[in-house]
């Protein structure tokens, strides 16, 4: 989602004649687009504008938009007095008054729904993979998470304006979609007029039906909201690729009661099997939090086992955070964080170990990949396959300015594939 709204503010700016740049100390604006799900990424944000604040043109504007925006408010320009903009997720549309009164400080945290949407321009070029919100903030309320309060409630943008970005993007350069959303699966928007309920599956069928469209895929998933319309998508739609992240958090079903995560582990189990009948290549990503309030030594092991089960791939763990605004950080029994740092370095061990063995699986076959361009020496271009993982090809290789190239995998390590273009 950050990389969304950092493209369309980028794109905002463009219309402003800003050009874009990489040197601090030679830009006139500069904004960090903040995330406030984890207190480290938190910390960051403020260590980096101390950076930013040292190094940038004394009338450089600066300031932050996006969720440390909402969480922090008007305490960020109490921490750093001569910032210059406060705007949080759903006001970055805003930010153009700041450049017509530079002098004002300017704070913005409302929700105020999708309206940033329709104000901002759209760009001009798709890059390959155009990344397309569709739907906005969670209904959930998992007792850990800052995402209801830093953007509030779920909102599904309206079918039609959906399918007219995917339309746009698929016209000016997009070969991959992929629909965004804290709650993706959760899309249900109602038109009134026709009296009919779109779904992401509708979504899903008319993205395919776009001939520059070659692959779609949506994150992140909540468990119970994977519908059997959703579900049947990975049988019927081979443009959908055989990959979802659908984030279990734990293996306890204690813990899971507590995170406020009322399902069951054999329903997750039951779905995983109704999409590995769906499509039998499908893999599936999930997201970790360990030393959640509580969780025993018996509970991490659940997590251990369920990871075991699933094998899972490209996964993501945390050490469990307290955040403001959340009903875990007040439990008690919070868990010391040398604890903590054990047990996520037991699940990421397991999970590269996980990665690994299903990166090795892949040697031999070939697969449809999608360049991203040249690595850092230009010596290699890096695609992705339809498992996002990262496949590194020689850029000698015959046909290699193909943007969609079958890739046979030669080698694969933890982290990475490396492959050879065939015909
Ligand atoms: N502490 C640690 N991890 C968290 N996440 C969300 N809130 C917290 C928290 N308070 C993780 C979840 C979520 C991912 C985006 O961030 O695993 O899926
Ligand atoms: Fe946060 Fe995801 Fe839970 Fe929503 S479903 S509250 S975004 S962790």
């Amino acid at each position: 989602m950050n990389v969304y709204d950092g493209q369309r503010i980028a794109a905002m700016l463009e219309k402003h004649d800003f050009e874009q740049t990489d040197k601090i100390e030679e830009a006139d604006i500069i904004i960090l687009n903040t995330c406030a799900v984890r207190e480290k990424a938190t910390n960051k944000v403020f260590s980096a504008l101390g950076r930013v604040r040292r190094a940038k043109k004394p009338d450089a504007l600066f300031g932050i938009v996006g969720c440390v925006a909402r969480e922090a408010g008007a305490t960020a320009f109490q921490r750093i007095p001569d910032l210059n903009f406060v705007l949080g997720p759903q006001s970055y549309h805003k930010l153009p008054e700041i450049l017509k009164n530079p002098e004002t400080k300017l704070l913005n945290i409302d929700l105020t729904g999708l309206e940033k949407f329709d104000e901002l321009p759209r760009m001009e070029k798709s890059p390959a993979v155009a990344y397309i919100p569709i739907q906005e903030g969670c209904n959930h309320c998992c007792t850990y998470c800052i995402v209801p309060y830093t953007r509030g409630r779920e909102l599904s943008r309206p079918f039609k304006e959906v399918l007219h970005d995917t339309k746009h993007a698929a016209n000016t350069g997009a070969i991959e979609i992929c629909f965004l959303g804290q709650n993706v699966n959760g899309y249900k928007y109602t038109d009134e007029a026709k009296g009919k309920t779109y779904r992401l599956s509708d979504l899903i069928k008319e993205t395919a039906k776009l001939n520059n469209i070659k692959r779609i895929r949506f994150t992140s998933s909540y468990p119970t909201e994977m519908t059997d319309d959703l579900i049947d998508m990975f049988r019927t739609e081979p443009k959908l690729l055989p990959f979802l992240n659908m984030p279990i958090q734990s293996g306890s079903q204690n813990v899971l009661t507590r995170m406020n995560r009322p399902y069951t582990l054999n329903l997750y189990i039951d779905i995983v099997d109704k999409l590995k009948s769906a499509r039998p290549d499908i893999q599936i990503s999930s997201d970790f939090i360990v030393g959640f309030p509580g969780e025993t030594d018996s509970d991490f092991e659940q997590t251990m086992e369920i990871a075991k089960r699933i094998k899972y791939i490209n996964s993501y763990s945390f050490k469990y955070s307290p955040r403001p605004h959340t009903a875990a950080a007040l439990m008690k029994d919070q868990i010391p964080e040398s604890i903590k740092a054990e047990r996520l370095a037991k699940l990421d061990s397991y999970l590269n170990e996980l990665q690994r063995s299903f990166n090795e699986s892949c040697i031999g076959k070939t697969m449809e990949c999608l360049c991203e361009g040249p690595d850092k020496t230009g010596k290699h271009l890096v695609y992705r396959t339809p498992y996002m993982q990262q496949c590194i090809v020689n850029a000698t290789s015959p046909n290699c300015e193909k943007q969609l190239a079958n890739i046979r995998i030669t080698a694969a390590n933890k982290a990475s594939l490396r492959g050879e273009i065939v015909d």
